[in-house]
């Protein structure tokens, strides 16, 4: 089939290179001219698994061209809008850019066209697309609306393009309904060459599920807004656990169990971030908002998660009494593993604060640096982990990434002046930690000691004895 992605940042991109990896000729439209002279001369603009090799293989094979928007939705046959709604200062989502895309298919579309919706939008816009449509489009034109959200997740969006668990569609009419499912026909069937795993060795067919647009819009804006709730839930709960001496990581296991609530989504921490949950659940507050419905539980959820970096840079201060002039090592930036994206995330919010503080801040990132350094350049970025942990009083981990379960720690302790490291993750092993004679600080779980007699004792270089932590003051 004809289609056209308008927008190529993650969502469009990802969405345009396996719209093509599974046999459409898709082309994808961006209005910032810098990003697509770069995707014309073959190069991705972010980092995400397996991306770049789709872009170059189907740019080679010509299922994928990169052009303008107006060219772009010139005779397409089914156009996916993947434009961004960032956050407007009220928390609403801004709308500007699709309300120009649907401008823009009013004036040039010349066919027939499906309209398919996959920017994250709030319920009722594919209403108000519709109206638009038959206002301004040229006549003889007929464009129909589609919801279709996306629910791919950064760092491992081609995976979830070809694996999802189900594929939502909103749709007025049959017709509709039929065109989608022969889009997604090698992912509703499985039979496409995966990508990423060759040939997989477990195929599960995705849930289809048909609605009408409104259902479909909410669906999405719902399942952020849960998966968010879960997550300033078990960060709750994780307070709870320090404040009485449990352990978290155990408490989620027993919870998860429960098929009703699920293991997924219950790793505490310093908190959610990118450019989907926050702004996901301050826009949905204002649509129920403005559909008369106080949907406090989520307000709530958001000052949990704002309270998580401040909570954090108090337990940096409860180690090391002052902060000012002490060196601090913070590894990782994007807001989560396999991606470079910063956007909201927590760990530039806890740089932020630590600089705030007079703290001499060293962070490194297997990819963020290039993007935090834009975003935040008043810290000291390093090529290694073990750079930013040189000389280093305390070594704090705010993103997940698997590099630093991989570390040296031996060669960590003796870069360090303080074994001290603070978990903002919950990622590392803390007894293999002790091991190496590190005092290894967590979220929601009693904090474990250097081992005497350590693998590395060099404590000659240790400024400070190792207190006993305060922070699980039950135990
Ligand atoms: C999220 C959803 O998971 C996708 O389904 C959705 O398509 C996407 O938003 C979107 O709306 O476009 P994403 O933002 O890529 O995907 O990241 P997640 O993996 O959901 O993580 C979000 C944040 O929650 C991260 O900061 C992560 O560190 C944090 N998190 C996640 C936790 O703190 N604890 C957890 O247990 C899980």
């Amino acid at each position: 089939m004809k289609i056209s992605v308008i927008g190529a940042g993650y969502v469009g991109l990802t969405t345009a290179a396996c719209l093509a990896e599974i046999g459409h000729m898709v082309r994808c439209a961006d209005n910032d001219e810098n990003k697509l002279s770069l995707l014309c001369s073959g190069q991705v603009p972010f980092f995400e698994p397996h991306l770049e090799e789709l872009v170059a293989r189907n740019s080679r094979a010509g299922t994928l061209r990169f052009e303008t928007t107006e060219d772009a939705v010139t005779e397409a046959e089914v156009i996916f809008i993947c434009v961004g709604t960032p956050p407007l200062d009220n928390g609403e989502a801004d709308l500007s850019a699709i309300a120009n895309v649907a401008r823009t298919i009013s004036q040039r579309a010349t066919a027939h066209c499906l309209v398919v919706e996959k920017s994250t939008v709030p319920v009722q816009t594919a209403h108000r697309l519709k109206r638009q449509f038959q206002l301004y489009a040229s006549k003889g034109v007929h464009c129909e609306l589609v919801s279709n959200p996306e629910f791919l997740r950064e760092g491992s969006a081609i995976v979830d393009f070809f694996h999802p668990d189900r594929i939502v569609i909103g749709v007025e009419s049959e017709e509709a309904s039929a065109r989608m499912g022969e889009i997604y026909r090698p992912v509703l069937e499985q039979t496409f060459q995966c990508p990423v795993h060759g040939s997989c060795s477990v195929r599960k067919t995705p849930a289809w599920v048909v609605t009408d647009t409104s259902s479909a819009e909410l669906i999405k804006h719902a399942s952020n807004s849960f998966l968010a709730m879960k997550i300033s839930f078990i960060n709750m709960v994780a307070d709870l656990c320090e404040a009485v001496g449990a352990d978290v990581s155990k408490v989620a296991l027993g919870m998860g169990m429960d098929p009703r609530i699920g293991p997924a989504f219950l790793n505490p921490g310093i908190g959610f971030g990118g450019f989907c949950f926050p702004k996901d659940v301050q826009a949905f507050v204002r649509i129920a908002e403005k559909a008369g419905c106080n949907f406090s539980l989520l307000k709530e959820v958001e000052n949990i998660n704002k309270r998580r970096i401040e909570q954090f840079v108090e337990k940096v201060r409860k180690e090391l009494w002052v902060v000012r002039g002490r060196k601090i090592a913070v590894w990782g930036l994007a807001f989560k593993p396999n991606t470079d994206d910063v956007r909201f995330a927590p760990a530039i919010e806890l740089l932020r604060a630590l600089v705030r503080e007079g703290a001499e801040v060293s962070a490194y990132d297997p990819v963020a640096t290039e993007k935090a350094k834009a975003v935040f350049p008043d810290a000291r970025y390093c090529a290694s982990p073990y750079e930013a942990a040189q000389n280093a009083e305390a070594i704090l981990i705010a993103t997940e990434w698997e590099e630093f379960r991989q570390i040296d720690w031996a060669r960590v302790r003796t870069a360090v002046d303080r074994p001290l490291i603070l978990d903002g993750r919950n990622t590392l092993d803390a007894t293999e930690l002790a091991r190496y004679g590190f005092h290894y600080i967590s979220v929601g779980r009693p904090a474990v000691m250097a081992q005497s007699g350590s693998e590395v004792a060099d404590e000659t270089k240790t400024r400070e004895a190792v207190q006993p932590s305060r922070l699980s003051k039950a135990l």
